[in-house]
């Protein structure tokens, strides 16, 4: 199926003639073996660590020194992961493995014939956002992760030349989180199975509904009367840990999965619902998907989830009061006095950014419960706002609040669970900034100021759509951008300054629009971002197939990693990725010596995708076997002194 939503046409247009939306959800590629660049071979069959490392377990806090210590990549448009000299990386967790629930550990077959209850407990396809949480230090731990969409071509034996109920289940177990356990032996990291933390949340799994629009009517469903209980988490993409030990999580292209038939309501053409949807084919077995006939189901989907990945146990959760959005996912900053400062983005065009700011305090663990388990309602009640950039650099946090402004029940809101189940609807009202796609967000705890990467948007400022502005301020924006703003004050203030750290592009790019200022390695499309202990800024990038073919990323070649110093501005490539793969997800143990990173969907290919063969063409990463297929991978970074990633 083509996955091509960036350049789709937009064929959900909102009734709201100054606004698109259609966003892309991720995909892309890892590694092998050269010369001097420490290029690393990922030949082995994906039982735990592909190539050895010889590093020396390291612990500690973080080395001092320059911030990048290390020699920049150069850029490569080959099938195969590299990262520095004298640095080591090696996959696990391949789409397939299976994740270590006791007694149920079916291992992968390279020919994807794995049934779909045997999916269920194998670690998901496409890997997007994953977090560390420590067990043992830096030594042991979990590691929690999302699986944002499949590749039907992939999943399946014969792709998608037949269809059946049985492979609609594969795709839903395909779907949704993986929770494993990873530890470190004389220096090499692998999964650890079987694991009684190991866990699979797929699209049949149970979430409970936590906000205002928990039991709202339009959450209510034939199957769920109460509208409190949602069966599963879809194209979940950027992640974040948060202070009290949970995994936040963004559903983003939510839309694409269902059928909405011939005739659209207003609402469903707002969210980018369609006939058909986008070749997942599921409301072909599973009516639930069959919008025609369950025209709420759409409305539980678009949430920031939480996950405890502690307890195995624990029922994971839509956030509500976040607002709903083809999330991309949520970032927690904390104010002074302890409240919990939300921040998410809409991977969408012409789509906004937001904040909650909780009205309680984060609690303690204490009383016999963990920190998780203290904080189970916090997101539940707050203040959702949303950003207005405005022309001189200062901006305003609009309250998103039902009875506020426009926000009345004359004009489609009644109440404040409508109002975030239709929050598109109510920052279009609110004159809200409509943004190049915001993808990740970073804090920078220490200075305050907040990071967001603007992917690309090719249609800004073409024909009828928004014109350029001076927060997106390039037309056909096919490279993106990295904005960011410091708030007045507090994490909770309701104004802010703001600039762009960097245009991206290629400084030889013919258009001027597209050549970017970036000062060292030049790059485009940035997606993933995080700041590491040391307070380097770690950027990601997916620029998708069918724009690497287009011949502006000719120079630029593979998607790929780079780092940051903010105190200088230069940026310096640190890792280039496998053909037609996104390089996404960044998280690292406490003492900064591990790094794990996703590779996701290697072999993208820049149209159809319904037959295995076809991504076979771009990339055999990581296996590199003529029999199998590319699987989206966690891989693992080292330096083989055993020192700090980026020294
Ligand atoms: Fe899933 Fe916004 O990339
Ligand atoms: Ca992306
Ligand atoms: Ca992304």
């Amino acid at each position: 199926m083509a996955k091509n939503f960036d350049e789709m046409e937009d064929s959900n247009r909102s009734d709201n003639p100054t606004i698109h939306e259609v966003s892309d959800p991720a995909r892309r590629i890892v590694l092998r073996g050269g010369a001097a660049v420490g290029v690393i071979s990922l030949l082995a069959p994906m039982a735990a660590t592909l190539s050895g490392c010889a590093a020396t377990p390291g612990g500690g806090s973080a080395a001092t020194g320059p911030a990048l210590g290390f020699k920049g990549v150069p850029t490569d448009a080959t099938d195969r992961l590299v990262v520095p000299e004298g640095y080591v990386a090696t996959a696990i967790a391949a789409w397939g493995e299976p994740v270590g629930v006791p007694g149920r550990m079916p291992a992968f077959r390279l020919d994807a014939s794995n049934s779909a209850a045997d999916q269920a407990v194998q670690v998901g396809m496409h890997h997007d956002g994953l977090e560390y949480y420590p067990l043992d230090g830096s030594r042991r731990g979990l590691l929690a992760m999302n699986h944002e969409y499949t590749d039907d071509g992939l999943l399946h034996t014969d792709g998608q030349r037949t269809w059946s109920a049985e492979k609609v289940k594969k795709s839903l177990a395909a779907h949704g989180l993986s929770v494993i356990e990873v530890e470190q032996r004389d220096g090499a990291w692998q999964m650890v199975r079987p694991s009684r933390f190991a866990r699979r949340v797929t699209m049949e799994t149970p979430f409970s509904v936590g906000g205002p629009a928990a039991g709202h009517a339009m959450m209510k469903t034939a199957a769920d009367p109460d509208g409190r209980r949602v069966l599963g988490t879809l194209n979940n993409c950027a992640s974040a840990a948060t202070p009290w030990g949970t995994y936040l999580s963004g559903e983003e292209n939510f839309a694409f999965y269902f059928n909405a038939g011939d005739t659209l309501t207003p609402h469903e053409r707002r969210w980018g619902l369609r006939k058909g949807g986008l070749g997942y084919r599921w409301h072909e077995h599973e009516e639930r998907f069959d919008a025609t006939k369950h025209p709420n189901e759409p409305n539980r989907f678009g949430w920031v989830v939480e996950l405890d990945p502690m307890n195995p146990t624990a029922t994971p959760v839509k956030r509500t009061a976040l607002g709903r959005a083809a999330h991309e996912g949520a970032w927690v900053a904390v104010t002074k006095d302890q409240r919990a400062v939300v921040y998410s983005g809409e991977d969408a065009r012409f789509e906004y950014i937001y904040k909650f700011v909780s009205r309680d305090r984060i609690r303690p663990a204490g009383n016999g419960l963990t920190a998780a388990q203290a904080n189970r309602e916090l997101l539940d009640h707050g203040t959702l706002y949303v950003a207005r950039f405005d022309a001189n650099g200062t901006g305003r946090w609009l309250p998103v609040v039902q009875g506020q402004g426009p926000l009345t029940a004359a004009n489609g809101f009644a109440d404040q669970g409508e109002v975030t189940i239709k929050s598109r609807q109510a920052s279009d009202l609110l004159g809200a900034t409509k943004m190049d796609r915001p993808e990740w967000l970073a804090i920078d705890a220490k200075s305050g100021w907040i990071y967001c990467t603007l992917t690309n948007n090719s249609s800004r400022g073409v024909g009828t759509n928004p014109a350029v502005d001076a927060a997106n301020p390039r037309a056909n924006n096919s490279m993106g951008s990295i904005i960011r703003w410091k708030e007045d004050g507090d994490f909770d203030a309701a104004t802010f300054n703001w600039n762009h750290l960097v245009l991206a592009g290629d400084p030889a790019n013919e258009r001027a629009e597209a050549k970017g200022n970036i000062k060292g390695d030049m790059f485009g499309c940035p997606d993933g971002i995080a700041f590491d202990s040391r307070g380097v800024l770690w950027i990601q990038t997916d620029a998708h197939a069918t724009q690497m073919y287009r011949g502006e990323f000719t120079r630029i070649g593979n998607n790929q990693m780079l780092a940051c110093d903010l105190a200088s501005g230069e940026i310096r490539r640190f890792l280039t990725a496998p053909t037609n793969c996104e390089v996404t997800g960044i998280t690292w143990t406490p003492d900064g010596r591990t790094a794990f990173i996703n590779i996701q969907h290697p072999g993208e290919t820049p149209s159809d995708r319904s037959d295995p063969a076809e991504p076979r063409k771009f990339s055999s990463w990581p296996d590199y076997r003529p029999d199998g297929r590319p699987r989206s991978a966690t891989v693992v970074i080292r330096k083989r002194d055993g020192g700090v990633i980026g020294t």
